[in-house]
């Protein structure tokens, strides 16, 4: 394993490497540090922590992550023993944290980046020396190149201010809301003919959403993709899409009124996913329930700057239950022509009897200016808020 530079306190650090606290070395990832992290690091209070966390994993190139592990060695205080070995009867040594810098294939000018710390060590500069050790172990990949994005939970916390100590500045917002049952009335219920039930697998609706993806990510661009790499990515079984609807209507002196449909343009659609357990109309197959995992957490992690870049494997959290989203239908949707209207009449109708869960960001416009009024009216609850925040320079 390469020793890294930064693993010989109390030393006086090089100038600009911040100085690590006494006890406390920095190695690569080993085989394990998940489990032990999981055990010093506190339940992960939000979806988005949960998210974040995954990151911390073993390094690799595909996706390219680097990942740092802080651990502290008994009797150490001045200085690390050999690699990976506490001093003779000085007791095992215990990880104390991590960083990971991970590419973000959906958004690759940035990459995303996640620092943490056991409580108990924190406030005494560790945080820091992780960032800053990260990044230097990414310094010979294409990671070196990109901006950083982190995400932590909305407020002024703790995450939120580590990160702007660190040079970051705050990006977009984002709510993940519950609309209650029946909370948008009778919206479009004498247009039913403008609602269309359509297969995820639908070029319509695969065309709307690249649009608005497109829209409402130009904060942080989305990759190129073909309408094919989109349906796969967001819109596929694998991502734990169940069902889809459209919202296409007529003018009432449209000629093509009566016609089909298919012709119509899309003003509003909306993508159902699965939750975790939710074993409706798949009959349980274990295959379905890896993506309805992966598709929980889909929404609760972000369709902006989504970590469904990451693999399956990492969405086997409740993420959506874990939110208080629990029993409802999780949504993605979107408005494509920027009329609220349309958006409320699809939302109406798929929200007749189920509450709904839905994703918005402060980039959504149309969406959120939904959501506001029926929080104002009381007939929907914010479960879970987080803020993205980025810094486009390494060198801070
Ligand atoms: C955020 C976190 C990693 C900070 O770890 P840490 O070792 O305490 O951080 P440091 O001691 O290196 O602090 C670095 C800077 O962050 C800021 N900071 C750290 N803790 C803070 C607190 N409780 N209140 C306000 N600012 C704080 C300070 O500006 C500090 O710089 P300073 O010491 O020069 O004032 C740790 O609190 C944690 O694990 N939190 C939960 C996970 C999380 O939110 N991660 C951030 C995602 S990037």
């Amino acid at each position: 394993m390469t020793p890294m530079t930064s693993t010989t306190p109390p030393t006086p650090p090089v100038p600009g490497e911040p100085a690590l606290p006494a006890g406390v070395v920095l190695r690569e990832w080993r085989s394990g540090d998940d489990r032990a992290l999981a055990e010093i690091l506190p339940d992960a209070a939000s979806p988005a922590q949960l998210a974040a966390r995954a990151l911390l994993r073993e390094p690799g190139d595909s996706p390219l992550v680097r990942t740092v592990v802080a651990e502290v060695r008994p009797g150490s205080a001045s200085g690390p023993g050999s690699e990976g070995e506490s001093p003779a009867g000085a007791g095992p040594a215990v990880v104390v944290g991590a960083a990971a810098i991970a590419e973000s294939p959906a958004h690759p000018q940035r990459a995303w980046v996640h620092v943490e710390v056991a409580p108990e060590e924190r406030g005494r500069g560790l945080g820091r020396a992780l960032l800053h050790a990260v990044l230097a172990q990414a310094q010979d990949t294409e990671l070196s190149e990109l901006g950083l994005r982190a995400r932590v939970p909305a407020g002024e916390g703790v995450g939120e201010s580590f990160a702007r100590a660190l040079g970051f500045a705050e990006l977009y917002g984002t709510r993940i809301v519950r609309i209650d049952a029946g909370a948008l009335g009778q919206a479009g219920a004498d247009a039913l003919e403008d609602l269309q039930v359509i297969d995820t697998g639908s070029v319509a609706l695969t065309r709307a959403f690249a649009e608005w993806y497109e829209r409402v990510n130009a904060a942080d661009p989305a990759a190129e993709m073909t309408l094919g790499q989109v349906n796969m990515r967001f819109l596929s079984e694998a991502a734990g899409a169940r069902g889809a609807a459209l919202w296409r209507p007529a003018e009432a002196d449209d000629p093509m009124r009566d016609t089909d449909i298919n012709r119509r343009p899309v003003t509003a659609f909306a993508v159902s996913f699965a939750q975790e357990g939710d074993s409706a109309g798949e009959g349980g197959d274990p295959e379905s329930v890896g993506g309805s995992a992966r598709g929980g957490a889909h929404a609760a992690a972000g369709v902006a700057g989504t970590f469904a870049d990451l693999s399956a494997e990492d969405w086997t959290t409740p993420a959506l239950s874990a939110a208080g989203g629990e029993g409802a239908t999780e949504l993605t949707a979107g408005s494509v022509n920027g009329d609220p209207q349309d958006l409320r009449a699809l939302l109406a109708r798929l929200s007749v009897e189920t509450s709904v869960v839905l994703e918005v960001t402060s980039q959504m416009e149309t969406e959120s200016a939904v959501v506001d009024s029926l929080l104002d009216a009381g007939s929907a609850a914010v479960l879970a808020e987080y803020t993205t925040l980025v810094r486009d320079s390494q060198d801070a």
